[in-house]
């Protein structure tokens, strides 16, 4: 069922009543991995989620369904730049996408305490993925704010020749 939430002035698209956005725990790791398995999104170890399951679970939201995870974000605050959230990878289930599930779970992150001086939301993205482009400027949107892009990693930082180069998309700055 959808409906409208007012979240800090923000209007925000409630998915479903029964998904509830969470702190992820360590169980959380090896189900986030295999979200990330059945996607398009670059493999890592399972040891990579847990481990920011335990050292970054403050930047982190877990999406759940009945206890089962649905999506994530994994984030972190670059140690020289305390204003900036860099979202490392996002999420969502196959059959949970279009919902608004990604967008709640970006708003959750912004307004937890840790992100408390956080005024830029930053991720890199390929130029194909078209739905996580729309995801970051439709946050832009949402805080009334600019979406700026530029290059970041480029194609030969790569190992192998079928790594897209990965875009800097820079949100901000954020007014909460
Ligand atoms: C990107 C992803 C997380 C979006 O999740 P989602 O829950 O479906 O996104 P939302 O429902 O919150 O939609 C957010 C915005 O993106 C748009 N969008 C979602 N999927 C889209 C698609 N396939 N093509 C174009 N726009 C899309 C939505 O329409 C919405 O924008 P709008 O309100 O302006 O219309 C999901 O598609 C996914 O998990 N993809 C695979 C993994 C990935 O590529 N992650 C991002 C790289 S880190």
């Amino acid at each position: 069922m959808k409906g409208e939430i007012t979240i800090n002035s923000q209007i925000a698209t409630v998915p479903t009543e029964t998904v509830s956005f969470e702190l992820p725990t360590l169980e959380d790791g090896s189900a986030m991995w295999e979200l990330v398995n059945n996607s398009t999104l670059d493999q890592n170890s399972a040891y990579k989620y847990i481990m920011m399951c335990e050292y970054f679970a403050e930047t982190c939201v877990v999406a759940k369904e009945n206890g089962k995870l649905v999506g994530f974000v994994t984030a972190f605050i670059p140690p020289k730049r305390q204003d900036v959230i860099f979202v490392w990878q996002v999420g969502v289930d196959p059959s949970q996408r279009g919902k608004g599930i990604a967008s709640k779970l970006l708003n959750e992150l912004i307004n937890r305490k840790a992100c408390e001086n956080i005024r830029f939301v930053e991720a890199t993205v390929t130029p194909s993925n078209k739905a996580s482009q729309s995801l970051f400027r439709k946050l832009a949107r949402e805080y009334n704010t600019k979406c700026s892009v530029s290059d970041l990693f480029t194609e030969d930082l790569f190992p192998s020749d079928d790594h897209e180069a990965e875009l800097n998309f820079r949100v901000g700055p954020i007014q909460k």
